[in-house]
C-alpha cells in the first residue's frame, strides 16, 4: 500500500491523540496540519519536533490545507464545525474521516450524504469503538449465534466531564456551549456504532424512531458551587443538557436500543453495554456474559438462578482474529489508542480499496440521533422518525467489501 498524504484539521486533545497512534501506520503520512488557533499549531510543531518527525505543512486556514494536493482528511475539530469542514474536504476532492460527534441538524447530515453521493467521496465516521477489544469479541460470539437472535441492545457514554464542561471557556473546549444551550443525547457514537453494525443498520435494518427523555440538569452547577464559588457568572449559568439523558431507539427488525447520555454527575466512565437475544446476553458493567446453552447447571443448581460468567472465559475462543493479529505484531498499546490504531487502519484500507466500512450513511444515521433526541426531548419524549439517508438501499444492499476490517461480518480467509 503507498503511503497516503493525508490532513489533518483540528489540533486539540483528540488531534494530538491521534499523531501518536498515526506514527505507527506507515500507510498514513501526515502532510498537513490545521487549527484556528495558531497557539495549537505552533504545539503541534514542536510535537512533531520532539518525536523526530518531519514538520508537515500548518496553517490556521482549512482552506489553504484543502488547497493541497491531499488524499484525505481527518477532520478532529469541534462538534459544531465538523460538517461544514468534511463537506468543503470532500468538494476539494479528498476522502474524510470525521471524528465522532452528533448532528446539529437534518440538513447536515442530508448535506454530507449528498456530497459523498455527488463527488464519489467517502466520509468515514472515525467511530474507534467499532474496534474495541471487547465489542469485537462479543461481536463474534452473536455472529456465531451464542446469544440467540439479538432483540435488545444498550449502551452509554457515562463520563464525568465536569470539569472541561464547566471551564470550557478558559480550556477553549466545545463541549460547554453545547452543554449550555442543547437538551438531547449529545454524544451517541461509541456506544451505538457497535450496536448499528451488529444489527446491520443500513444493510437489510433501519432505525425507525428515537424517542428521548431527560432529567433535571444540576451536576454542573453542583460542581461549580464546590469548585468555582467566586466565579459569578459561571454561578449564574443555566446549563440546559440533563443530567441523565435515555434514549430509545426501534428498529425495523423489531430490536430496541436503548441509549444514556450523562457527563454531569460523578461516576467512573462506563460504555455500560448490552446485547441480548434469545439466547443470553452480554453486560459491560458485569464484564461478563451468559450464554444459556453453555450453562446447563443453570437449570439444576440449587437456588435455580442463572450464572454470569467472565467475558475473559470467551476470550480465548471468541476473540475477533483482528485483535488476535493486532497482539501478534506486539504494538505497544497506549490508553485506547489500540482502538484509534485499528480505526485508523481501517481507513488507510478504504483509502487503498474504497469503501470504508463505516460509510457516510452510517455516519449520517449516528450522528442524527443528537438532533432527533434534542427534538424528543423538547417534546416531552415524542417519537421522532429516523430519517432513511439510504433512500431505501438498506432494504437490499450488497454485502459490505470483504476485509479486515469489515463490522458487519468476520472475513477469516483476509487473515493468515
Ligand atoms: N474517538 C474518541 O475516542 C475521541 C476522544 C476525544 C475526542 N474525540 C472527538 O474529537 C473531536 C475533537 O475533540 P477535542 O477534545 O480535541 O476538542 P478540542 O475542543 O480540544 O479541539 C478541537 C480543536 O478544533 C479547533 N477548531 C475548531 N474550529 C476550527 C476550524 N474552523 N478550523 C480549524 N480548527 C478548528 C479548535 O481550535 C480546537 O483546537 C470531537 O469531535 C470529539 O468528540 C474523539
Amino acid at each position: 500500500m503507498k503511503p497516503f498524504n493525508i490532513g489533518i484539521i483540528g489540533l486539540g486533545a483528540r488531534g494530538v491523540v491521534l499523531l501518536s497512534s498515526l506514527i505507527k501506520i506507515p500507510e498514513l503520512n501526515v502532510a498537513a496540519v490545521c487549527d484556528n488557533d495558531l497557539g495549537r499549531v505552533e504545539r503541534y510543531r514542536e510535537l512533531c519536533r520532539e518525536k523526530g518527525l518531519s514538520e508537515p505543512f500548518s496553517t490556521v486556514d482549512y482552506r489553504e490545507l484543502l488547497a493541497r494536493d491531499l488524499d484525505a482528511v481527518i477532520v478532529s475539530t469541534t462538534w459544531n464545525t465538523h460538517v461544514p469542514i468534511a463537506v468543503a474536504a470532500m468538494r476539494a476532492g479528498k476522502h474524510v474521516g470525521i471524528e465522532v460527534g452528533g448532528a446539529l441538524c437534518e440538513q447536515d447530515c442530508w448535506e454530507l450524504v449528498k456530497t459523498s453521493e455527488e463527488t464519489g467521496r467517502f466520509c468515514m465516521m472515525l467511530e474507534n469503538c467499532c474496534y474495541g477489544d471487547n465489542e469485537l469479541t462479543v461481536f463474534n460470539m452473536a455472529r456465531q449465534g451464542l446469544f440467540g437472535e439479538i432483540v435488545h441492545a444498550a449502551g452509554g457514554y457515562e463520563h464525568d466531564l465536569r470539569e472541561q464542561i464547566a471551564l470550557g471557556g478558559e480550556m477553549r473546549h466545545g463541549r460547554m456551549v453545547n452543554f449550555l444551550h442543547r437538551n438531547g443525547d449529545l454524544y451517541p457514537t461509541h456506544q451505538l456504532g457497535p450496536i448499528a453494525k451488529l444489527l446491520n443498520i443500513n444493510r437489510g435494518n433501519r432505525i425507525l424512531s428515537v424517542v428521548s427523555v431527560a432529567s433535571k440538569a444540576r451536576g454542573v452547577h453542583h460542581w461549580i458551587e464546590k469548585n468555582r464559588p467566586d466565579d459569578s457568572e459561571l454561578m449564574r449559568a443555566d446549563w440546559k443538557e440533563g443530567d441523565v439523558v435515555t434514549s430509545i431507539l426501534r428498529c425495523a427488525g423489531g430490536e430496541t436500543i436503548v441509549l444514556t447520555h450523562a457527563c454531569t454527575l460523578p461516576r467512573p466512565y462506563s460504555r455500560d453495554g448490552r446485547i441480548q437475544g434469545t439466547r443470553g446476553l452480554w453486560l459491560e458493567e458485569r464484564d461478563a456474559v451468559f450464554v444459556e446453552d453453555d450453562a446447563p447447571q443453570t437449570v439444576s443448581n440449587p437456588d435455580g438462578e442463572h450464572h454470569w460468567s467472565p467475558l475473559s472465559d470467551y476470550k480465548a475462543e471468541y476473540r475477533h482474529p483482528l485483535w488476535v493479529e493486532y497482539d501478534r505484531k506486539g504494538i505497544a498499546k497506549e490508553g485506547h489508542n489500540d482502538m484509534d490504531y485499528l480505526v485508523l487502519c481501517a481507513f488507510a484500507d478504504s483509502l487503498e480499496h474504497g469503501e470504508p466500512p463505516i460509510d457516510v450513511y452510517d455516519t449520517a444515521t449516528w450522528m442524527a440521533v443528537t438532533y432527533l433526541s434534542e427534538q424528543s426531548v423538547a417534546m416531552g419524549g415524542t417519537p421522532v422518525p429516523m430519517p432513511d439517508f439510504t433512500s431505501g438501499r438498506w432494504l437490499n444492499r450488497a454485502p459490505e467489501r470483504r476485509s479486515k476490517y469489515a463490522l458487519t461480518e468476520i472475513c477469516r480467509e483476509q487473515f493468515e
